[in-house]
């Protein structure tokens, strides 16, 4: 069902996404795959309906928490394994190692400084099996303290292990770029080829489409005006489009005001995501997203809303922040534009929302 709020893991259930599909099918043969796109667009979906489809083992980790600790790390790492040896018994070349248990299928690796292991010899193991992918869900989390571990995992990986695939997916691409450091001297990763396939939204006709298939599935009548309502407010962004079909089933009607519903989910989402960083990052959305596009334009804003001076390093740090997390994007000098079309309709009527 195409109106199901879960990541689609078959292909029945997913609409479309063919090329995408295809694409990084055959970038399997790459050592490190990028799925990339904004937040809702569906890469965890099409992850997921690829891994279920290959006839490889793999493991999918979601990284949605930083790895913080070797704790952290190293738990990760036990899943990876446990899933892998769930799948292609991995086991046999993972015994006798120190600081790694087998207990039935789980795998469970020591942390603790004298007695854990190194990823890299276990990566090779685990590569002597056969072949293997090993996916991280929103992988730009893994930088920071333990990330450098990671990357230089990958480029062993990358140099030594061709049984074994990496799939990173990100929304933040600004940040899974500077996770991985691909241009930097000092990166295990530096000068790496990195394949990335980009999700896209749809256009309005398949969103239309989408939508009046979904309802399909469930019998229900679906007024055309307010579908395409729904596609100019959500456009093409499939996860806000579900959502919407998702409400309207439960209700039992297709409404024009569900669509205003799911704006404003939109932006609770955002606030939820903004405000732990800064307020201000919140005002600096609503600012673009009502049109003060210009560098000039959203200081004099934020300093109307805040009601004191606002300098120039603070703005930069919030630009370059909003940037980095995929909610922005520099269009032109000094010009700023919305990624996401739904957070721009979202916020753009809401110009007082936002408190700083
Ligand atoms: N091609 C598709 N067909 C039908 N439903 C889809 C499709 N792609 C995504 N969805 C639905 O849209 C929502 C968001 O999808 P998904 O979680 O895969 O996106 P995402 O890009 O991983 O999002 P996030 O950035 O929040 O992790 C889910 O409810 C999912 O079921
Ligand atoms: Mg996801």
């Amino acid at each position: 069902m195409y109106f199901d709020g879960r990541p689609k893991e078959t292909r029945e259930d997913l609409y479309d996404r063919e090329e995408e599909l295809q694409t990084l099918r055959s970038s399997l043969s790459e050592p490190i795959v990028l799925l990339t796109g904004i937040r809702r667009i569906g890469k965890t979906s099409i992850l997921k309906v690829l891994l279920n489809e290959v006839d490889i083992p793999y493991a999918l980790m979601d990284v949605r928490l930083p790895l913080a600790s070797y704790r952290s790390l190293y738990s990760t790492f036990s899943e990876i394994l446990t899933q892998l040896n769930r799948k292609e018994r991995v086991k046999h070349v993972l015994q006798g190692i120190k600081g790694v248990s087998v207990f039935g299928l789980s795998v469970s690796l020591s942390w603790d400084r004298d007695s854990r292991t190194s990823l890299i010899q276990l990566m090779d193991r685990v590569c002597g099996v056969g072949r293997a992918i090993i996916a991280f869900d929103e992988a730009q989390n893994m930088r920071g303290k333990l990330g450098y571990e990671v990357l230089a995992l990958l480029a062993h990986s990358y140099d030594y292990c061709k049984n074994i695939s990496f799939i990173l997916t990100g929304s933040e691409l600004g940040l899974l770029y500077d996770f991985l450091r691909l241009d930097d001297p000092s990166s295990p990763l530096y000068g790496r080829h990195i394949e990335e396939v980009r999700v896209g939204r749809f256009n309005a006709d398949r969103s239309l489409d989408f939508l009046e298939r979904g309802f399909q599935q469930y019998n229900m009548r679906a007024p055309r005006d307010t579908l395409e309502y729904a596609v100019d407010k959500l456009d093409g962004i499939v996860g806000w489009l579900t959502e919407f079909g998702h409400r309207c089933v439960r209700i039992g009607e297709v409404r024009k005001e569900v669509v205003d519903e799911v704006l404003e989910l939109a932006i609770r989402t955002v606030q939820r995501e903004l405000s732990r960083f800064s307020k201000l990052n919140l005002a600096v959305i609503e600012a673009i997203s009502n049109g003060y596009e210009r560098w000039s334009e959203i200081k004099e804003y934020l300093e109307r809303k805040s009601r004191r001076p606002v300098y120039d390093a603070e703005l930069r740090r919030h630009l370059a922040s909003l940037e980095k997390r995929g909610y922005i994007s520099r269009i032109d000098r000094g010009k700023y534009a919305i990624v996401d079309p739904v957070v721009k309709n979202a916020f753009s009527k809401n110009q007082r929302r936002t408190q700083v």
